[in-house]
This record gives C-alpha cells, sequence and structure tokens, in this order.
C-alpha cells in the first residue's frame, strides 16, 4: 500500500506521528507538506493534491490533518472518487473502512492528540472493506457523482 500525507499548519505534529508510525509499518508514503513553518497556509491546497493523487492511482490511500479535520474533509470529499471520513475514535475508523471504503482519512490536531490519530491511523490503515450490502451502497455514491458532477 501507497499512501500520501498532508496536513495544514494546523495538524503537523500529527502528520509527523502518522508518518513515523508508517515508517514503524513499513508503509510506502509521500509527504506532501505543508512545509509550513509557524506560517498559516490554506487547507484545500493541501487536500486536493492528495485526493487527486488518490483518484489517479498514483496512492491507495491519502490521510489528511487540519486544526478540525473540517476543512480537509470537506474539500477531500469534492474530488470525485473520493470517500474521505473525518474519524476522531477507533470505532468510526473501523467501521468507515469496513462499511464505507473510504480512501482518504481526516483528523484533527486541535480535537485529538497524538496517541489516539495513530490509533485511529493504524486501525483505518489495516481495516479492509468487507464489500456485499456496503459494496451496493457506495455505487449508489459513486452513480450520484457519475450522473450530477
Ligand atoms: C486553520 O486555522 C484551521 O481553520 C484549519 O486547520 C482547519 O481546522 C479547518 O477546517
Amino acid at each position: 500500500m501507497k499512501v500520501a500525507i498532508a496536513s495544514d499548519h494546523g495538524g503537523v505534529q500529527i502528520r509527523t506521528e502518522i508518518i513515523n508510525l508508517m515508517q514503524e509499518m513499513q508503509i510506502d508514503y509521500i509527504d506532501m507538506g505543508c512545509d509550513c513553518g509557524s506560517g498559516s497556509v490554506d487547507y484545500p491546497d493541501y487536500a486536493f493534491p492528495v485526493a487527486e493523487k488518490v483518484v489517479n492511482g498514483e496512492v491507495d490511500r491519502g490521510i489528511l490533518i487540519c486544526g478540525t479535520g473540517i476543512g480537509m474533509s470537506i474539500s477531500a470529499n469534492k474530488v470525485k472518487g473520493i470517500r474521505c471520513a473525518l474519524a476522531h475514535d477507533t470505532f468510526s475508523a473501523k467501521a468507515t473502512r469496513e462499511h464505507n471504503d473510504t480512501n482518504v482519512l481526516a483528523m484533527g490536531e486541535r480535537v485529538i492528540g497524538p496517541g489516539l490519530a495513530r490509533d485511529i491511523a493504524k486501525v483505518w490503515l489495516t481495516t479492509e472493506f468487507t464489500a456485499g450490502r456496503h459494496q451496493t451502497r457506495i455505487g449508489k455514491i459513486s452513480d450520484y457523482e457519475e450522473k450530477n458532477l
């Protein structure tokens, strides 16, 4: 599996934590910034490039972190083919892989700490989609995208 990861200035600490986790798990990753130091950046400028890498097949999954995770998740979900989950607990992280086959995970560094973020990312990275009736449901999302975008 290959993962693209990015954060804005509000998510640098968790991004570093998740990069460390992926190194430990021997998961191939692309770090797409931000290289923002103490400066402020705009989360859509990081969410869209990561989401595009997922839909064009350069990577399998994306992970996005901002202050709340909300801006990143809204932005990523604007990209056709992206199913991004904002998850701040491990139950949701597992369920959203099993039920929604999410291809992007968003988290908020002003909401949770790095330890919980690590646990969430680990569960999300290692849980498989269960398909079956859930495939029908995500198929309806894809059909809607095809007709309306
Ligand atoms: C940046 O101040 C903050 O708005 C951003 O990190 C994120 O929380 C937006 O949803």
